[in-house]
């Protein structure tokens, strides 16, 4: 009896699996509190890289995958994964429900928001949930750590150290092609 009703309850449990999609260009503390965050709210977490060759990346989705793979050998509900073409497709494809997006500042919201109700127009039934790093991360951004690593400043702090590591050899071979 008692066994009847938990093959019920279990079949009754939505697994709730949700994607974090992003350029990860190159991962960020930011993006890992974030992850983080959402690893524990979701049954299923896939960090989704996007392949976008127009916006020029600095690093092959190869290696923003193996970046994000470290982070993802720390929890046993989340995956790794690259998408391209749209991401309600790919979401759809995956059976998730639920779209994370990280907000920093004010100023993040107005695209972020236009993007949200995008895609809910495109596929009714995902959701997007926007979750908060932590304040010590509230300035980090991807465009930023690459910057100031191209100029030889120190970024540890704001990324893993290998992280810091990938992109010092990355500005390193580039000054030698120069
Ligand atoms: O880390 P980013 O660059 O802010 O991530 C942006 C991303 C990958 C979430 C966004 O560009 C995206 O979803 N691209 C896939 C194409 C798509 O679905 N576009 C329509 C959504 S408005």
């Amino acid at each position: 009896m008692l066994n009847g009703l938990k093959t019920v309850e279990n079949q009754n449990h939505h697994k709730a699996i949700a994607i974090y999609p992003g350029s990860f260009d190159p991962l960020t503390n930011g993006h890992i509190d974030v992850a983080e965050r959402a690893a524990r709210l979701f049954d299923h977490l896939i960090l989704a890289v996007v392949h976008n060759p127009a916006k020029n990346p600095l690093f092959s989705v190869a290696e923003r995958m193996e970046m994000l793979q470290e982070v993802a050998s720390r929890f046993p509900n989340v995956e790794v994964d690259s998408f391209e073409g749209l991401l309600v497709n790919y979401a759809t494809a995956k059976q998730a429900s639920v779209l994370i997006r990280g907000i920093r500042a004010i100023s993040d919201y107005e695209y972020e928001l236009q993007m949200a109700l995008m895609n809910r127009r495109l596929q009714p039934e995902i959701e997007t949930v926007f979750l908060m790093a932590g304040e010590a991360h509230s300035f980090v951004s991807s465009r930023m750590v690459k910057e100031v690593s191209r100029l030889g400043g120190d970024v540890s702090g704001l990324a893993p150290a290998s992280v810091a590591l990938r992109l010092r050899e990355k500005f390193k071979s580039a000054q030698r092609t120069e």
